[in-house]
């Protein structure tokens, strides 16, 4: 007989960089769970760490209160990765896992995560574990869903940054770069270099040549422009061992005279608390993961497609990132207004 979601555990894990969201969907999960369904919820701390050394706390309704607004996770975070064979060890962390699942007691596991965490999602779930993929990360990278909770934030904050360097730019005359996080992928610098004004956007996804961008930047001051902003996305080719803006920032410097500075702007991004947005969409997928463990629907990931809340498979979405297509709109949008992706003479 199936079983009653009132008689349900499920435990919920973050796992990977943490981002403004997280816990509005830990909320969103658990309230809906204990709301709606009157299912048990249990924390599982520090990622898929918890899951192995069985760390974790019940949650009612005391511990979901006042933390929607609230940055990072309650639940801590780690990189771990269970499947990830040490060269000279047995791994045997999948089989504590799924010992350790049914000592919880647990029905369906909830993991909260970015590319990496969903691919190992996947891997629990074909362990046979009940599990269930809620996608976050402010690089906005995973496949299969239109976008993450933690993106609108970072782009909130890295557009208030740039906003900020303009007045600083202008009052020295100088050339200022920013160099913003992303990982291999350059959604947040597209998007916040476009919202913040920026006059050139370098991203992973195009190509660029440093001749090109010096080159616009002279033709910007030979034609009497006051200052530059310069957005960088960090995954950007650049010599090992340098931080992207600081290389392009001496690049500038160097090749076009022009008093240049950088700002890495860095984990800010990362903190505080979520945009509305976010906790939006954050709250709205945690509860579609609840409704797909009352339905019984597991190896999937809740994503978002146009104004709807779905879910896909999880096998679907392993081992790809979603990369910024160099035919974007908002590129083809911003090469109009002028801005230089570096990559081409204009
Ligand atoms: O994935 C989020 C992210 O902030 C990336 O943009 C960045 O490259 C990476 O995490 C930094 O990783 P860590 O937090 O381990 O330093």
């Amino acid at each position: 007989m199936a079983l009653q979601t009132k008689d349900m555990k499920i435990g919920i894990l973050t796992a990977g960089g943490d981002c403004p969201g997280i816990n509005a969907a830990i909320r969103g999960v658990g309230k809906t769970a204990i709301t709606e369904y009157g299912m048990k919820v249990i924390g599982i701390s520090s990622g898929f760490r918890g899951l192995i050394e069985k760390e974790y706390a019940v949650f009612d309704e005391s511990q979901l209160s006042g933390i929607l607004t609230l940055g990072g996770t309650i639940l801590g975070t780690s990189r771990d990765k269970p499947f990830k064979n040490n060269a000279n060890a047995e791994n045997n962390s999948p089989k504590i896992i799924r010992n350790n699942y049914k000592e919880m007691g647990l029905d369906a596991l909830v993991v909260i995560g970015g590319n990496g965490s969903m691919k190992t999602a996947l891997k629990l779930y074909e362990e046979g574990l009940n599990v269930i993929g809620l996608p976050k990360t402010i690089d906005n990278d995973v496949w299969g869903t239109d976008v993450t909770f933690g993106f609108d934030s970072a782009v909130l904050i890295a557009t208030e940054a740039i906003d900020r360097l303009h007045t600083t730019a202008n009052s020295h005359k100088r050339t200022m770069v920013i160099e913003l996080m992303g990982h291999h992928a350059g959604w947040i610098s597209l998007y916040s270099g476009i919202a913040g004004g920026g006059d050139v956007i370098l991203i992973p996804e195009i190509d660029y040549n440093i001749d090109v961008v010096t080159g616009y930047l002279n033709k910007r001051y030979q034609n009497k422009k006051p200052y530059s902003i310069v957005v960088v996305a960090e995954g950007i080719e650049k010599p090992r061992g340098m931080r992207a803006g600081t290389y392009i920032a001496q690049a500038i410097q160097e090749k076009t005279g022009h008093e240049t500075r950088e700002t890495i702007l860095g984990y800010i991004q990362r903190g505080g608390t979520p945009s509305p947005m976010d906790r939006i969409l954050a709250t709205r997928f945690g509860a579609h993961a609840v409704e797909l463990i009352a339905e019984g629907k597991f190896g999937v990931m809740v994503n978002l497609a146009g104004d709807k809340v779905t879910s896909i498979p999880l096998k679907d979405v392993s081992n790809k990132t979603k990369l910024v297509p160099p035919d974007h709109s908002l590129i083809q949008n911003a090469r109009k207004l002028g801005i230089s992706f570096g990559d081409k003479r204009i």
